[in-house]
């Protein structure tokens, strides 16, 4: 017999089920108490389209939910205390709202901590990696080599320019882009590579370099995932031509909305502060227009810039710098949380041998911004989505990083990628999920997750 278990008898109105399939009182609802039982005597499958998610796990597990509260664990989240708002409401109180002296404040500290000359803040990760193209002198014709498997703005920064993303397929345990692959697709029109430290795991960068310099090509990391993380003890920021981060409240810290580019090249660090302000210059011994920079008297005229690209405005506000300030004095207590989170799960699921948990390479220290475990369908019942589904229905906030970029269907339909181009990539893709993990996670989250995890698959694997 299969039973539905619910506080709420309204909670069976989609079953379709008659009142007369409803068991009160009886063994099970004695043991469940004040629990309303349904037993499911003829299931059609349309029964069952109709649940909802909730009850489909209740109804396939056969237990109460793992998560009792009624939201759900997200798979991240920000953690701003009283003392990052008070240094906003400090800055939003200076004279200063937006261009103001917190920015270069902010960008001196992140650049700082990452052992680099130069940071230029601007208004998101997508903004930074656009503005690194920029910089790199993508343009139209010239072919930049990625990852599939990473946010689709990796790719996308390219083609803002002109350019052409070329993907190069995963190393099956890091999922961080292959540099053999990598090698394979260089031409004579590739300009840069943008390796993704995916998951916040460095990828292999000395070899990255290595094909870099042989083809004399330049590298933009795109370190969104990475902020906290070392490659052969050296923080991930200083070891790329140009390195992008991003501030979107699920990373490692947050201003709400911002991103940047470190940079040890000063002709990159005047390039991308150009960009991120319309492609404007104000200063003088860069005009191109001397008379119409120059009064009568040979002086500069107090007014004048000249805009010499086409730049946008990436500006980002003083007062989330503020913010950004403030957060940077944790982020070495935040990623050692995600650490120890990362360290627990791994204990927690090496016993779990239909779920492969992930990998941390010798010579680095991930900073983990996600947590992916991937699914053995061979050892289960069911698929990855039957799982992700019923964990959701734990109100455990699981999530997918990420849809192999080229299977989106603007680069099908511009480029003609196809299903198989990647076969890493979709591999991954079609076992992974996305696990809760971000600083203010309790201790009691993680141990609803890890029991969500054994008890969903505990109930669907194969010899069970
Ligand atoms: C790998 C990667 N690159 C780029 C971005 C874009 O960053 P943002 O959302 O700040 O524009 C993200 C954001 O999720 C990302 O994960």
């Amino acid at each position: 017999m299969i039973c539905l278990i619910s506080d709420r008898e309204t909670d069976f109105r989609f079953t379709g089920l008659k009142k007369s399939s409803l068991i009160k009182p009886n063994k099970i609802a004695t043991i469940i108490k004040s629990r309303v039982v349904y037993r499911l005597g003829n299931l059609t499958p349309g029964l069952l389209d109709n649940l909802d998610a909730s009850l489909l796990a209740l109804l396939r597990v056969g237990g109460r939910r793992i998560e009792k509260e009624s939201i759900l664990i997200p798979y991240g989240r920000q953690w701003i205390d009283d003392r990052d708002i008070l240094e906003v409401v400090r800055a939003l109180s200076s004279d200063w709202i937006t261009q103001g002296p917190k920015i270069e404040e902010y960008e001196k500290k992140v650049s700082g901590y990452c052992g680099v000359k130069y940071g230029v803040a601007v208004s998101s990760g997508t903004a930074a990696l656009h503005a690194a193209c920029f910089a790199a002198g993508i343009k139209p014709g010239d072919e930049v080599i990625t990852s599939p498997i990473t946010f689709v703005a990796s790719a996308n920064s390219v083609l803002y320019q002109g350019g052409r993303p070329v993907f190069a397929d995963i190393q099956p345990d890091t999922m961080n882009i292959d540099p053999i692959e990598i090698e394979k697709k260089v031409t004579s029109k590739t300009k840069a590579i943008i390796p993704v430290d995916f998951a916040g795991h460095p990828c292999d960068l000395d070899e990255i370099k290595a094909i870099a310099k042989r083809h004399n090509l330049i590298v933009i990391e795109d370190a969104c995932h990475a902020l906290g993380a070392e490659y052969k003890g050296k923080k991930v920021g200083s070891l790329s031509d140009m390195t992008i981060f991003s501030f979107h409240p699920v990373k490692h810290i947050t201003t709400g909305e911002d991103g940047m580019v470190l940079t040890n090249s000063k002709g990159f660090y005047e390039k991308l502060k150009i960009f991120r302000h319309h492609g404007i210059t104000k200063d003088p011994a860069d005009f191109i227009n001397k008379d119409l920079a120059l009064n009568h008297n040979s002086k500069v005229n107090p007014w004048f810039y000249e805009m010499q690209h086409l730049g946008y405005n990436y500006r980002i506000t003083d007062f989330q710098c503020a913010l950004g300030l403030s957060q940077m004095e944790k982020l070495d207590s935040f990623v050692q949380r995600r650490r120890e989170i990362a360290a627990r799960y791994n204990e927690a699921f090496a016993e779990v041998k239909e779920i492969i948990t992930p990998i941390e390479g010798n010579n680095v220290k991930a900073a983990y911004h996600i947590y992916v475990i991937q699914i053995r369908e061979d050892m289960l019942k069911i698929g990855r989505n039957e799982i992700f589904k019923t964990l959701r229905a734990e109100n455990i906030g699981v999530n997918v990083h990420y849809i192999p970029v080229h299977l989106q269907p603007y680069y099908q339909k511009k480029f003609g990628y196809k299903k198989d181009d990647y076969p890493i990539s979709e591999k991954y893709y079609e076992r992974a999920i996305t696990l809760p993990i971000f600083p203010k996670m309790r201790n009691e989250d993680v141990e609803n997750v890890i029991k969500a995890i054994v008890k969903v698959i505990g109930c669907y694997r194969r010899n069970s």
